[in-house]
C-alpha cells in the first residue's frame, strides 16, 4: 500500500492497532503474529543488533540474533533467555515475521541475494548507513542514489522501513526508561511496514516521527539535520523543511 504526502503525514501519529485493511487489524496481518508482539528476526548482531534485539525481547517478543558467527549469537541469546535464540541468517529470516538488517552497508548486497527470497513481502527494518570509508564504492553509490532507495534495489521486494539510523547504538538500549521523549525519524513506502515499524520503536522508547517514503531515507544518516538526539516536535519542524 504506497502512501501520498498527506496519508503520510496522518499516519505519522496514528496508532497500529487503528488502521485496518480488509477487514484485518494491520499489525496481526503484516507481521503474521500475535497482535502487537511479532516474532523478530535479527541479521546483524553487533552494536545495533544486540541492542535493540534485547530490548525486543525484555518487551516480549521471540528474537532470533544472526550474523556469520553462530557462536557469538548463542552466547547473547543465553543471557537473555528463553524468548532470545540464535541462528544462521537465512533461519533468523524466515523466523522473523518483521526482520531487523543491520550490518555493514557493504555486506548489504550479499544479505539481499541470501536472503531475497525470504524477505520478499516481509516488514524490514533496515539500520545501515553507507560509509565510504568503511564500506567502499558501495557506499558511494548508495549516497548518490540516497540510502532509502539504495536499500530498496539491494533487498528488493521487502517492505523496508528505515529506523534506528542517526543515533547510537549505545543510547538504544537506555531510552526506554524515559519513553518519548526522544524522536526516531523514520522513512518508507509501505503503510502496513509503517505501522508495525513504529510499534517496534516505540517499545525502545522512542516516539517515531515519519519523515516520509523511502525517496526522504537520504535524510536516516549521520551528519544530516535529522540526525541526533532530538525532540519528536523537533523532529518533525526540520522534516518539514526537507526538499
Ligand atoms: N553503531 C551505531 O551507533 C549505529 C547507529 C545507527 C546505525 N548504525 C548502522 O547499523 C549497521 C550496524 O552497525 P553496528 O554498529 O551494529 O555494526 P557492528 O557492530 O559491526 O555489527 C555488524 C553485524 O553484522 C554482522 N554481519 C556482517 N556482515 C554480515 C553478513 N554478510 N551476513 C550476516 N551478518 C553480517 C556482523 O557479524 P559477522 O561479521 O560476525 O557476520 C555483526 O554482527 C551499520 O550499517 C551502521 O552504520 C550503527
Amino acid at each position: 500500500m504506497k502512501l501520498d504526502r498527506r496519508e503520510f503525514l496522518g499516519l505519522a501519529g496514528l496508532a497500529p492497532a487503528s488502521l485496518a485493511i480488509g477487514g484485518l487489524p494491520i499489525v496481526a496481518r503484516a507481521a503474521d503474529a500475535g497482535p502487537g508482539k511479532p516474532k523478530i528476526g535479527i541479521v546483524g548482531s553487533g552494536n545495533v543488533g544486540s541492542a535493540l534485539g534485547s530490548v525486543w525481547v525484555k518487551a516480549g517478543h521471540e528474537v532470533m540474533f544472526s550474523s556469520r558467527n553462530l557462536e557469538h549469537d548463542r552466547a547473547l541469546a543465553a543471557q537473555l533467555g528463553p524468548n532470545a535464540r540464535a541462528g544462521t541468517p537465512r533461519e533468523a529470516a524466515a523466523f522473523g515475521g518483521v526482520v531487523m538488517i543491520s550490518v555493514p552497508y557493504r555486506s548489504l548486497p550479499d544479505v539481499g541475494k541470501e536472503l531475497g527470497d525470504l524477505i520478499k513481502g516481509k516488514v524490514v527494518i533496515d539500520t545501515c548507513n553507507p560509509f565510504p570509508g568503511r564500506d567502499g564504492e558501495i557506499a558511494t553509490w548508495a549516497r548518490e542514489k540516497g540510502v532509502g532507495m539504495a536499500s530498496a534495489e539491494l533487498l528488493p521486494g521487502a517492505r523496508i522501513v528505515r529506523a534506528f539510523n542517526a543515533i547510537g547504538a549505545a543510547r538504544m538500549g537506555a531510552v526506554h526508561e524515559q519513553p518519548g521523549r526522544i524522536g526516531m525519524p523514520i522513512a518508507g513506502d509501505d503503510a502496513e511496514a509503517i505501522a508495525v515499524a513504529s510499534r517496534l520503536v516505540r517499545e525502545v522508547g522512542f516516539e517515531p516521527v515519519l519523515v516520509g517514503g523511502l525517496a526522504k531515507g537520504k535524510y536516516l544518516m549521520p551528519g544530516t539535520p535529522l540526525a541526533g538526539e532530538r525532540s519528536p516536535e523537533e523532529l518533525r519542524r526540520i522534516a518539514a523543511a526537507l526538499d
